[in-house]
Formats: C-alpha cells, structure tokens, sequence
C-alpha cells in the first residue's frame, strides 16, 4: 500500500489475515510515499517484480492518471485504489470504494439504498468514489450537500440525467428528510460536524460514516442523538474494499467478516 501518511494503516494487517485464510503466500506492506515519489515509487515496485498495489490519500487521483488503462468504475471516480500488473505487462487501475461501501451496507449493517431517500454530506473525491455505486442501486432521491455549494452542483451534473439527483448548500437542507445519510466530507475525523437541522433523519433512519477511527466519529455520535436506527463507521467499508482488491490480484474472493471482528476486538481493547 503507498500513501502518505500510513502510520495508522490497518491494510497490511487485513491483507496478512485474508492471506492466512485463503492459503495464499502474500507479502504486503504499507509505504510512505510522497506524491511527488508516486511514478518512481510505482515503476520501481512493479520492475522489483511486484504484483499489485493498493494506493490511499493522497495519491488515488494520481494513480488514475498514471496506468495504461482504467476500469470504468475507476474512470467514474476519476481515482483509482487498486493497481494490477497484467501478465502482459500493462498496469491497469480499479477502484473498489464504490463496491466496498455497497458490500459493508448490504452484508454487515442491512442497511438498504433501494427506494431511500439518500442525503451524501460532502463534495470531494470520497463522495465521487461512492456516487455511481450509489446510484446504481435505486435510491428514490440522492442529494448532495457541500459547504462549497458550487462543488456539490458540480457533481451532481457531471452524474447528470440521474433522477432525483441533486447538489445543494447545507442550508437549503432546512425542511428535508432522509432514510440514510452518508458522511463523506473528511471533517469527522477532526471532530467537526456540518451544521445539520434537527429532524433531518427520518424515524427509521441511518448514519454511514466512511471514515472511521478507535473511538466514535463526530458525524457516528450526531447519528446516535438523532436516534438513528444504525449508526455506523466506515471500518467494513475498509475491510471489504481490501477485500475487492484482493479478488483481483489473486482470484479468491476472502471471507470479510472473521476480519472485521477482529479490528472490533482491537479498537475496543
Ligand atoms: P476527500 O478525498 O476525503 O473527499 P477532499 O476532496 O479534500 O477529500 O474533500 C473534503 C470534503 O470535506 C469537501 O467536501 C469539503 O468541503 P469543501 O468542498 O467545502 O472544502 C469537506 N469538508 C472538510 N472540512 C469540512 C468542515 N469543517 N465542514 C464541512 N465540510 C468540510
């Protein structure tokens, strides 16, 4: 994994245990990379007979322009996570966020999208990752809310012809209501919180934080207030997008569960 910082990575630590679990010989390990270091970083690692990396903040829109070819999932997100050496030489470039998330909602929190009423705080490249996957499943309405309203407009266009797509201010949220509210701005984690109106949240409603951290994020207490049915941090979504990464690098897809109790179990000790 290259990115920078990498202090607190947990990748190398669910790599080695999807390793264990599939019987696969792997040898993975995060590095500090700089940005300006990215392109050597990457032609060293590959020509060192390297077979894949995985790429983090703030690298992933860089590494989307520097393969040979990109998935169209990748090309949606305008940034990539994931790089794969092909047999032929040719790196190729994935983003595997956008199907993490899904896989974190749908299996590990039963939290559903379909005919929701979905509210995306935040207008930077997490929320680009996640607004196609989004999309695909059917939510009756996607809103996204930015402080800088023209950038939050911006997307929306760009992911254009969509029904019920839309980018606003967080004041023009003053009267709404959503089933399920993503936090993708990257103010959680310093405990910042956009300035949301009460009632926002709809009685059976949900949080998703995807950042996560040990204790509680700002956004994942806010949720508990507003008596959120789940409440939720982006843990899961780390872990199934490592998972995605590893199904195309080695071919098998790891069991994503075991893993995550495993990081519950250390961040409550
Ligand atoms: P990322 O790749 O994590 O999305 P980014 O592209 O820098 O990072 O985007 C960060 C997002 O968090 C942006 O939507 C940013 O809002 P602006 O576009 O107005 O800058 C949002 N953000 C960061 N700090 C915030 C804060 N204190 N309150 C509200 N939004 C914040």
């Amino acid at each position: 994994m290259f990115g920078d910082p990498i202090k607190h990575s947990q990748s190398p630590f669910i790599h080695t245990q999807f390793a264990k679990q599939t019987q696969q010989i792997l040898n993975y390990e995060a590095r500090l990379v700089p940005a300006e270091q990215f392109e050597n970083s990457v032609n060293d690692f590959f020509s060192q007979g390297g077979k894949g990396i995985n790429c983090t903040v703030p690298l992933k829109e860089m590494a989307w322009k520097f393969t040979d070819h990109n998935t169209e999932r990748a090309n949606q997100s305008k940034a990539v996570n994931t790089l794969i050496k092909q047999d032929n030489g040719e790196i190729i470039g994935d983003n595997t966020d956008g199907v993490g998330l899904l896989n974190d909602l749908k299996d590990n929190h039963q939290i559903d999208i379909k005919q929701r009423r979905v509210l995306i705080l935040g207008a930077g490249g997490a929320t680009r990752g996640i607004l196609a996957p989004l999309l695909a499943r059917s939510p009756d309405c996607l809103t996204i809310a930015n402080r800088t309203v023209s950038k939050a407009e911006g997307l929306a266009s760009e992911f254009g012809g969509q029904k019920g797509l839309q980018g606003c201010g967080f004041e023009d949220l003053h009267g709404l209501q959503f089933d399920l509210i993503i936090n993708a701005t990257s103010a959680s984690l310093s405990g910042d919180l956009p300035p949301l109106p009460n009632g926002i949240l709809s009685e059976q409603g949900d949080c998703y934080d995807l950042a996560y951290a040990k204790k509680a994020t700002a956004f994942v207490k806010w949720g508990r207030q507003q008596n959120a049915q789940k409440s939720v941090d982006g843990l899961g979504m780390l872990v199934e997008q490592a998972a995605e990464a590893f199904f195309l690098w080695r071919g098998v897809k790891p069991e994503t569960k075991a893993v995550i109790a495993l990081l519950e179990e250390q961040r409550l000790g």
